[in-house]
């Protein structure tokens, strides 16, 4: 009698799998990025222009043209935590959609902090650290990355003080909850303007102005710099060893959600050297940057405090509508990510945000994860690919990253289901 066959849904490493090292594009661009430059005097920026804001190590991976950058012994106890995550076949979606289609999903929600930030907020934390920095500021938008922050800080003895966008703090009580249970001070942003709703570019800025205005304080950016999108390749190395324990060759496409381009870079940059892997940014279609945005140098923030740099932008003073993604309301994009785009090697892609919430639920009831907004973007990207597949009678295999779940976004979905959430302009 034949075997019975077994539909293997869940692709696991062990705890020695996890990458001991960060893969750097930078060797694998096509020219060296466009350099940062300062805002006052347009020339370009040198470590020592960053030194007030980051630790010394973060400036030299952010410069560095090294093609692995080894992760230390002290990061990989924080990251062994939740590392590595699982990569998920999403069979109960191939199923409900009736594709051709293989689609894998790798599980970033499984982090403390329910996201994929804290692959960066620990290295960042231990750096500063370990340079005798006692104390961090940063912006967050949907408040996953102040929660990862607020969690890394806690590990290595640091105080965490997080400027939240004001709609997001609005919308979302518990982030500022569980900050503050591991030791964060939370305020919402702009701390000067309390009737604005805010933005990423304006926590951004308070954030900055807090952390040169001390010297125990230092900078930390959740996603754009190249630092960030370096600590979170751990996503794409891990899932490029479980779909081959998958038995599959490689992703015909490598999705994920964009906001400033961190989870987006570190699920797709390791698959960047193979050029049969095709690449694809989701962005929300009230905050289009990479597919409506212009390529040119601007401001990282609102109040032009940060160094200026070659990306896809709307403009450093554009005010993204209150979509509940707020991870994906900024203005710019990783200069990486933009680089790509812009060369054609990574495609990109808006989502309404009510299509979003459909794919969030279908994605909800057949494999019984809650998405984050965010991840919603790519989750409606992958059944897009799926359906265009199927359409064609192709086999395509399809990775996408689910970067964060949604249990801390209720609110968002009581208004898709009862019908109240507003459709974008
Ligand atoms: C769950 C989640 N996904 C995606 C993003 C977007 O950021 P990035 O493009 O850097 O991954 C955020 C940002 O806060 C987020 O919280």
């Amino acid at each position: 009698m034949a075997a019975p066959e077994i539909s293997d849904t869940r692709f696991t490493l062990s705890q020695a799998d996890i990458p001991s090292a960060w893969f750097n594009v930078a060797p694998h661009l096509s020219s060296p990025l466009d350099p940062p430059l300062h805002p006052v005097t347009r020339e370009p920026v040198g470590p020592d222009d960053l030194a007030p804001l980051f630790a010394a190590e973060l400036i030299g991976q952010e410069m560095s043209a090294d093609p692995w950058i080894d992760i230390p012994g002290e990061v990989l106890d924080v990251l062994r935590l939740w590392r590595p995550t699982p990569l998920i076949r999403a069979r109960r979606l191939e199923a409900a959609l009736g594709t051709t289609a293989r689609i894998y999903y790798k599980d970033e929600s499984v982090s403390p902090a329910g996201s994929h930030k804290p692959n960066s907020a620990v290295p960042q934390a231990y750096y500063n650290a370990r340079e005798g920095i006692a104390r961090l500021a940063t912006e967050t938008g949907a408040g996953q990355w102040g929660t990862a922050l607020a969690f890394a800080c806690a590990q290595f003895g640091l105080e965490c003080a997080v400027y939240m966008v004001r709609k997001s703090f609005e919308q979302k009580p518990y982030r500022k909850v569980i900050m503050e249970t591991w030791g964060g001070s939370v305020v919402p942003s702009p701390i000067d303007d309390p009737d604005n709703a805010g933005s990423l570019g304006a926590a951004i800025s308070d954030a900055v102005r807090d952390a040169v205005g001390r010297e125990d304080t230092h900078y930390a950016l959740g996603s754009v710099l190249n630092h960030v999108l370096l600590h979170q390749t751990v996503i794409g190395l891990e899932a490029q060893q479980q779909l081959t324990q998958a038995g599959e060759t490689r992703p015909d496409v490598v999705i994920a959600p964009c906001g400033g381009g961190s989870n987006l870079g570190g699920v797709a940059l390791p698959f960047l050297p193979d050029p049969a892997v095709r690449l694809l940014a989701a962005e929300p279609a009230s905050c289009p940057t990479l597919t409506r945005g212009s390529y040119e140098y601007d401001f990282g923030d609102t109040a032009g405090l940060t160094p200026m740099m070659n990306m896809y932008t709307l403009g450093h003073d554009f005010m993204p509508p209150g979509i509940h993604a707020g991870g994906l309301r900024y203005h710019g994009d990783s200069p990486i990510i933009s680089k790509l785009v812009h060369e054609g090697r990574m495609e990109a892609v808006a989502h309404r945000q009510k299509a979003v919430f459909e794919a969030n639920v279908l994605f909800a009831r057949v494999e019984g994860k809650l998405p984050a907004p965010e991840a919603g973007h790519g989750i409606a990207s992958a059944i897009a690919e799926a359906n265009d597949a199927t359409a064609k009678d192709e086999e395509r295999v399809i990775l996408v990253n689910y970067c964060g779940h949604g249990l801390l976004d209720l609110s968002a979905y009581e208004d898709h289901l009862a019908g109240t959430l507003p459709e974008e302009p």
